[in-house]
């Protein structure tokens, strides 16, 4: 279902589940995004993805993937979640995020608006926590996340090596009540 959401500047954006026939746009905002920023695990000139298996993984019923489409149709920002283990009888209430946004786009709102549709998401499936991984220089990301109610669990050393460089991340989660 299609959902309109007014950016600070006034320009509207239409937030809808991604679907197959998004592939191509899909591809080209990666694209976009890899050449932008580091915060991502996305690089330049990474082999596009098998598109059956992108789509099967937009479909499944344990996912929730969205996407944000300007007015001329080009994607400008992402969020998915998806449950980490389906039907465990333990652990099958977890769920791990990525977001991700163009840079024209930041500082919008878009990024606060994105994580309140995946909570709302998350609470409607029952679960009970969601997670995520952050770059610890990655200080955009770090402030939208605690400012939304997640907490630092614990840092990560060293876990990808970039530009020369060896950069930690944060584990973040957020305990559903
Ligand atoms: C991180 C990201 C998702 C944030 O989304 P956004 O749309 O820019 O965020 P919002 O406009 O909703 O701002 C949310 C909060 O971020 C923080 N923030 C915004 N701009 C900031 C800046 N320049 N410096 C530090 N914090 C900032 C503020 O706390 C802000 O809340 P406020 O406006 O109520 O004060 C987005 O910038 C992005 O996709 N960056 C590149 C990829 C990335 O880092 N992905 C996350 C990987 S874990």
């Amino acid at each position: 279902m299609n959902e309109f959401f007014t950016l600070k500047n006034g320009e509207k954006l239409i937030i809808r589940e991604t679907q197959a026939k998004d592939y191509e746009a899909v591809m080209l905002f990666l694209d976009r995004l890899s050449k932008e920023t580091v915060f991502t695990n996305q690089y330049p000139g990474q082999p596009y993805r098998d598109k059956e298996n992108s789509i099967r993984i937009y479909e499944l019923p344990t996912n929730l993937f969205l996407s944000a489409f300007a007015e001329n149709g080009e994607i400008v920002g992402q969020i998915s979640i998806a449950i980490n283990k389906p039907g465990h009888p333990w652990t099958g209430r977890n769920a791990s995020f990525g977001i991700s946004i163009l840079k024209a786009y930041y500082g919008l709102g878009l990024g606060t608006y994105l994580m309140q549709k995946i909570e709302e998401w998350a609470r409607k499936q029952n679960l009970h926590r969601i997670e995520g991984l952050v770059r610890s220089t990655n200080k955009r990301g770090i402030n939208l996340y605690l400012k939304q109610g997640f907490e630092i669990d614990g840092l990560f050393h060293e876990v990808a090596f970039i530009n020369g460089e060896w950069h930690d991340e944060y584990h973040i989660s957020k305990i559903l009540r």
